[in-house]
């Protein structure tokens, strides 16, 4: 394998069949949703980095805490020679596990964005010469196909972004997951956990404005890639806490009644003034409830841990 291997499972186009089934079924489904993948392209990669760097913005500095403290107990116990990581994003946090994880032969970054993936994955070999990384254009909500590379594995699944699955998708997720790995291989997964609903609600509606920029971007990818006409300034963005879900929601409400036109999809849509399009929810966590939904895919939690404040969790489950 060559140091830097990009391999592509998403359409080269945008515009191919998945963006359109997404967009032609949440904007026309009631309530109208959007996936969140698809706030991820280049200037949605970018705005989440800075939300990263927001003081609301609570999860990556606690989970950066965990892994500081952390990594090199969940390498003993992981012994990982490939490491996968879904979603990953910057993989600025994940520094800690490649420094920690002393058998590390190979680094498989999967993620839908190729900007962020490019950008970490042309670092990562620059710091790291001894480093296979092959990183993978892909949705890890489909049936993912991983390099042959040596085992055992650690797969991690940062940042809280499994709670963007809703719980029947989680199911399908972690069955899936769990598919994809041999006995005694691992799964590394950070849960942001259930706290008090102002310090959530702040994290996903913060006073500079970046969450609802980056809310917004997703107008912007559907109106470049299906050459829609949503003006991102006729919808306001907005954070809720949802007590019986224990999930944040962020929604973009329409202003005023309009009609929205997706030529790509030869759609028109009529939002009606004040009505709410949901692109994103972000589950909350107890631990009851992760070491439940893991045992049901087949992974038993061994290790759990959270940060000083309690705020956010790190678990270890293997493969059984
Ligand atoms: C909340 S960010 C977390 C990034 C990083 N892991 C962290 O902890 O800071 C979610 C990341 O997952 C990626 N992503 C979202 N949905 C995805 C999907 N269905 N398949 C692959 N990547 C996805 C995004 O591009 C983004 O990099």
């Amino acid at each position: 394998m060559s140091p830097f291997a990009v391999t592509r499972t998403l359409p080269e186009d945008a515009t191919g069949a998945a963006l359109r089934a997404d967009v032609l079924e949440g904007l026309t489904g009631r309530p109208r949703t959007l996936p969140p993948k698809w706030f991820y392209d280049a200037r949605g990669s970018e705005l989440f980095e800075e939300i990263t760097a927001l003081p609301e913005y609570y999860p990556t500095r606690a989970e950066r805490e965990i892994l500081a403290a952390r990594s090199e107990e969940i390498a003993a116990a992981a012994g990982a020679r490939t490491l996968v990581e879904l979603g990953s994003g910057s993989s600025e946090k994940t520094r800690y596990l490649l420094d920690a994880l002393t058998e590390l032969r190979a680094y498989v970054p999967v993620d839908v964005s190729e900007s962020a993936l490019t950008r970490a994955g042309r670092a990562l070999v620059a710091e790291r010469p001894g480093l296979d990384v092959h990183a993978l254009i892909a949705d890890f909500t489909a049936p993912l196909a991983l390099p042959a590379t040596p085992g055992p594995r650690l797969v991690a699944f940062l940042g809280g972004t499994i709670g963007n699955l809703l719980p029947a998708e989680r199911a399908v997720f972690l069955a899936s997951l769990r598919g994809l790995l041999a006995p005694g291989d691992s799964l590394l997964l950070g849960t942001d956990l259930v706290k008090d609903e102002q310090v959530l609600v702040r994290a996903y509606d913060d006073a500079a404005g970046v969450t609802a920029a980056f809310n917004k971007n997703v107008l912007t990818v559907i109106n470049r890639e299906l050459g829609a006409d949503f003006d991102p300034a006729a919808f306001d963005h907005v954070a809720l806490w949802d007590a019986g879900h224990e999930w944040i929601e962020m929604r973009l409400r329409s202003r005023v009644a309009q009609t929205v036109k997706v030529p790509a999809l030869d759609l028109a849509v009529d939002f009606a003034a004040g009505e709410d399009l949901r692109t994103e929810v972000s589950a909350k966590f107890r631990k009851e409830g992760v070491r439940d939904e893991l045992g049901s895919a087949g992974l038993e939690l061994t290790r759990w841990w959270t940060d000083g404040a309690g705020r956010f969790a790190l678990s270890l489950s293997v493969a059984r």
